[in-house]
């Protein structure tokens, strides 16, 4: 048979989580030659996911630079690619989610007029500059996607009101929950040592539109609450991004009952997830995976493009708001029936089974 090449594209720690069930299940597919490109976009994050699930990349472009700035990326990104796939010829190219990445690859792919499959598509918030510059990374791969694997029925209803065809999305599920279930499978080590007897907040945080006095807001509103509570610990991965690092050890760093870390691996971090009592996160993917864990979730942004959890009642919107995120943790660390109405374990962004699903649109239009 003339197996059909499927190239798939990671550049970030999220897209790699949420791209590995599908290239592990496209690797037992008869008809697709299975090809892995890194851009490296992140490189110590991006290896640390691509280790967790035995994935080796086929072309690594090892694009990372210290605080790299988005025009730059963008441009080398865009350089960079026009080699690969002039080399790669692929029938097919699969993105996930609103990097640079994302929306560098599928221009790419426009240029050189190969088709682009988008996973985790027809997320919105409708506001360009929040998630920036996730928001635009977004719309634009969308606008030149030829399949839109959508995680939720409200995302699709997203994509209908942009216009894309009905014919070419599908409501798979998110990947992410593929991921979390595998993972949650294996043996879970945090490798932290805890205190047994405490309670644990776990905390994430990364995006632009918080950098500066946002951030800051955050990290304020954290001492507070670790001041007034020292029998609950606070266990906070710092991302490497020098606009969080930085502040995050400056204005956090020696406080007895918060622990600053290194960003933890992804099995991990799921055991983490599952120890904690309560997350603060701004994290997209924290977001899909913790209500599925019956954790709660504030979310440190001020809008969402992941509304279903917050409908739901299992995620609450706080932004980067120093009295929001002290009140509304504080509350669920005091009031039990407050905190249990929020710990529901519910799963909106899927069931486990999105990448078969994804597998199946492909196979049945390329066999
Ligand atoms: C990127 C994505 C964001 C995603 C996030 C996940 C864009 C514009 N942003 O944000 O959508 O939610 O990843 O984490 O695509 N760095 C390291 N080592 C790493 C990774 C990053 O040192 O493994 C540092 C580098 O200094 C790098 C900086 O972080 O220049 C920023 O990385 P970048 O990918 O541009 O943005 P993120 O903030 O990580
Ligand atoms: N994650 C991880 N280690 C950490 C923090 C997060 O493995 O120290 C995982 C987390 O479980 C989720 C993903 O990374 O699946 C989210 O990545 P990030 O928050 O960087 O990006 P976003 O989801 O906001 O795009």
């Amino acid at each position: 048979m003339n197996k059909k090449k499927v190239l798939s594209v990671v550049g970030t720690r999220p897209e790699a989580i949420k791209m590995a069930p599908v290239i592990l299940a496209l690797k037992n597919e008869q008809w697709a030659e299975v090809r892995v490109l890194a851009t490296a976009q992140h490189r110590q994050m991006l290896d640390q996911v691509l280790e967790v699930f035995d994935i080796e990349p086929d072309i690594d472009l090892d694009i990372m630079r210290p605080n790299q700035a988005l025009t730059t990326l963008t441009a080398r990104l865009l350089l960079d690619l026009d080699d690969v796939l002039q080399a790669e010829k692929s029938d097919i190219v699969l993105v996930q989610g609103d990097t640079t990445t994302v929306m560098t690859v599928a221009l790419a792919c426009f240029y050189h007029r190969i088709p682009v499959g988008h996973v985790e598509a027809g997320l919105r918030t409708g506001n360009m500059q929040n998630p920036f510059p996730e928001e635009a990374n977004r719309v634009i791969a969308g606008r030149l996607a030829r399949w839109h694997f959508a995680p939720t029925e409200s995302s699709r209803q997203n994509l209908l009101h942009e216009g894309i065809a009905d014919e070419n999305i599908v409501v798979t599920g998110n990947t992410v929950i593929d991921a979390l279930w595998m993972t949650v499978a294996k043996d879970l080590d945090l490798g932290i040592e805890l205190d047994p007897e405490k309670r644990l907040v776990l905390i994430t945080s990364h995006r632009r539109e918080n950098f500066g006095e946002p951030f800051r807001n955050i990290c304020r509103a954290l001492h507070t609450l670790a001041t007034r509570n020292p029998d609950v610990q606070f266990l906070y991965p710092v991302h490497p991004n020098p606009n969080v690092k930085d502040v995050a050890h400056e204005m956090l760093g020696d406080y007895q009952n918060i622990h600053l870390c290194e960003p933890l691996d992804y099995a991990p971090f799921v055991a983490a997830m599952k120890r904690s009592y309560l997350i603060i996160s701004d994290s997209g993917g924290v977001q899909e995976e913790a209500p599925a864990l019956g954790k709660p979730v504030l979310v440190l942004r001020d809008e969402t493009e992941r509304p279903e959890a917050v409908e739901q009642g299992v995620v609450k919107l706080v932004g980067p708001n120093y009295d929001r995120i002290v009140e509304e943790a504080q509350r669920l660390l005091d009031d039990e029936s407050a905190y249990r109405a929020m710990a529901r374990g519910v799963s909106p962004y899927g069931d486990g089974h999105s990448a078969e699903r994804i597998v199946k649109v492909l196979r049945e239009h390329f066999v």
